[in-house]
């Protein structure tokens, strides 16, 4: 059995990437592959406590951090590895470039943190292909003003996400043959089929 692929979504708060997480697993499926939805923090019984946790419980930045990696190392051991392995495609919203965008851009965690948990938890395992949305922050701003129940990071100020932004734009441009910045300001139709362009290319 040929082993499927691992895709990301990533972008800040308010990027619109999970309207192109149900584009995405239908376009795949149309293509015959068994696929499997799933998002980060979360996507186990265990990840899924851990993010009410993360979402709403206020804690220490490095807390978050180990959070985020116990997460996700549930994540990959339980779901994640065992689908790739049976040849299923795997769709995550958010994976690990959230760590490196968040955790050390948003928060100022150092990077080698970042860099340690994820040769622990993935021993060289990394996504084959990350769809960045990114939008100008002014943008996301308004569409994040729409969410009525803000969670712990949705009502961080402005220059969080400036922060953030700037994070997952230098991750893209460090590795740009796996992370691809879409502009999320175009309407849903150019963006489908930019990432209908980018899945062809991956099969
Ligand atoms: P998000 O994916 O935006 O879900 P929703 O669309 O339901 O709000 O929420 C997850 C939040 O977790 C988001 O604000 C980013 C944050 N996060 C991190 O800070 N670090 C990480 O490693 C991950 C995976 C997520």
């Amino acid at each position: 059995m040929k082993r499927g692929k691992f895709i990301t979504l990533e972008g800040v708060d308010g990027a619109g990437k999970s309207t192109h997480l149900a584009f995405i697993a239908d376009w795949l499926r149309g293509q015959g592959r068994e696929v499997v939805v799933t998002r980060e923090p979360g996507g186990t019984p265990l990840g899924e406590t851990l993010r009410e946790l993360l979402l709403h419980q206020p804690m220490d930045p490095d807390t978050e951090l180990l959070l985020m990696f116990a997460a996700r190392q549930q994540h990959l051991a339980e779901r994640i590895l065992p689908a790739l392995a049976r040849g299923a495609w795997v769709v995550s919203d958010r994976f690990t470039d959230a760590s490196y965008a968040y955790q050390c851009g948003g928060r100022g965690i150092a990077v080698e943190r970042v860099a340690a948990l994820e040769a622990w938890v993935q021993r060289g395992f990394s996504p084959d292909l990350t769809l960045l949305f990114d939008v100008p922050p002014e943008v996301a701003e308004a569409r994040r003003a729409a969410v009525r129940a803000a969670d712990r990071f949705e009502r961080e100020a402005d220059s969080f996400f400036a922060r953030v932004r700037n994070a997952y734009l230098d991750r893209a441009r460090a590795e740009p043959s796996r992370i691809r910045v879409l502009d999320a300001r175009q309407s849903i139709a150019a963006l489908q089929d930019e990432i209908r362009s980018l899945l062809q290319s991956l099969a």
